[in-house]
């Protein structure tokens, strides 16, 4: 049998590793995996994992050896097998996995699509557009929740449902990007966690009462009838409300960006395979051990947070050919090996918006090649706090044709 060996030691105190990463995320992550290798224990008991295989093998066994910590609103879970929280949250999944498989999708691309297109006439009407991820998140939000409606109900009616959502997201941020974590009691009494609660509170409510009385079609009505009870339909709701918004938001800016900037003729799905392993809005995927627990040639110990980076082992090496340059065509040559790419992430608690977000992606590309885009930002920077995204960008934008245009509701 092969020695366990623990991780590289880098040795940083707590504090030392806060401050380090605090100053700069992404350089502080990557500057550890070139100075130390691919797995190493930067304070006692955090662990960053950037080798594709372990990440991997982390993915695959979450939900037995490896645990969720938090859930999508931040609050400590426990997702051990046999939990009946884990075990209504993988029904539910499974039910919405099938039920974003089909023409529910089909046709939300149409109306996507189209509202795109008037996002995008918008802009070519001004002739430029300032930071476009604020309207892009506006518009992942009423996509989803146009997709649970279904189109019977009408922006109008929808737009008390997205302001809940940006409510949350905007109470959970400063939650989120603080590197300081106070113990879970102590946490539920400061001002951030109780504004958190109430915006989740308010969200609740409003797909709760949606989930009572659910439109005809839509996500919703599709999940109803599927048999999925309340609860945990109202908790997935909520936890995809929160995943549809800023990080489809940040995919889309950072396609529209090498759009403008490397003008990309490939196939429009190869192009979004490559802007999501350049620029993984995911960029950091969290995990814990409850017990000591092996993974590859490596010994974890117990309750270790694990933090497995995507954005560095898109970047590796021996998986990627001169990964730092943006080239579709790569995508040509077929898959990589089984944890070289992981947007989504993986195992059983993979995305389950990946086939809607890939869809709405290359519907993306499609709209903006019919506009001339041009980079016309000053310093672009990367935001790392919680979603990777590009800030300070500016494009000119003007209609390269005129596109065909839907009606939107
Ligand atoms: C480009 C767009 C997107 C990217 C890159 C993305 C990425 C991810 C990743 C990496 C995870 C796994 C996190 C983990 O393992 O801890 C995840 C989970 C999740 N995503 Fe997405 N996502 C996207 C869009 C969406 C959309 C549109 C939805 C709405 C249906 C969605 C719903 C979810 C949900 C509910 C989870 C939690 C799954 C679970 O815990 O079992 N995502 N997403």
């Amino acid at each position: 049998m092969a020695t366990l060996t623990p991780p590289v030691q880098a040795n940083l105190s707590r504090a030392d590793l806060i401050e380090e990463y605090d100053r700069d995320r992404l350089g502080f992550v990557m500057r550890a995996v070139r100075r130390y290798g691919p797995v190493v224990e930067l304070s006692p008991g955090t662990v960053l994992v950037a080798d594709g295989e372990v990440a991997h093998d982390v993915l695959r066994r979450t939900n037995r050896d490896f645990l969720m910590d938090r859930d999508r609103a931040w609050r400590p879970t426990d997702s051990r097998r046999g939990e009946d929280a884990l075990e209504s949250w993988m029904s539910a999944r499974r039910a919405m996995l099938s039920a974003l498989s089909g023409d529910l999708v089909a046709e939300h691309l149409r109306w996507y699509s189209a509202s795109l297109t008037t996002l995008l006439d918008t802009w070519a009407g001004q002739g430029r557009t300032a930071d476009p991820l604020r309207p892009l998140m506006r518009l992942s939000t009423d996509a989803f929740l146009r997709l649970c409606t279904g189109p019977s109900v009408s922006p109008d009616e929808r737009a008390g449902l997205a302001t809940a959502v940006a409510g949350l997201l905007d109470a959970l941020n400063p939650i989120v990007r603080s590197s300081y974590e106070l113990p879970w009691f102590l946490d539920r009494l400061t001002g951030r966690r109780r504004r958190a609660a109430r915006a989740q509170h308010r969200l609740e409510t409003g797909l709760a009462a949606l989930v009572d009385r659910p439109p005809p079609a839509g996500l919703v009505a599709a999940l109803r009838d599927a048999g999925v009870p309340r609860e945990p339909l109202v908790r997935i709701l909520v936890s995809a409300a929160i995943a549809a918004r800023l990080v489809p938001a940040a995919a889309n800016v950072w396609t529209l960006r090498a759009m403008a900037v490397h003008q990309p003729t490939d196939e429009p799905a190869h192009v979004v395979d490559e802007v999501l392993r350049m620029w993984p809005p995911t960029w950091l995927i969290h995990r814990a051990t409850h017990a000591e627990t092996a993974s590859g040639p490596w010994r974890f110990p117990a309750h270790a947070a694990l933090m497995i980076c995507p954005y560095a082992i898109h970047r590796d090496e021996r998986h990627w050919a001169d990964p730092t340059e943006f080239r579709p065509a790569r995508w040509r040559d077929g898959r990589p090996p089984a944890g070289a790419y992981l947007p989504f992430g993986g195992g059983p608690r993979w995305c389950v918006g990946t086939h809607l977000a890939k869809a709405q992606l290359v519907e993306a590309v499609r709209v903006f090649r019919h506009y001339r885009l041009v980079d016309d930002s000053g310093p672009v920077t990367t935001d790392t706090n919680s979603t990777l995204h590009p800030r300070g960008l500016a494009l000119r934008v003007g209609r390269a044709a005129a596109p065909e245009r839907n009606t939107t509701r």
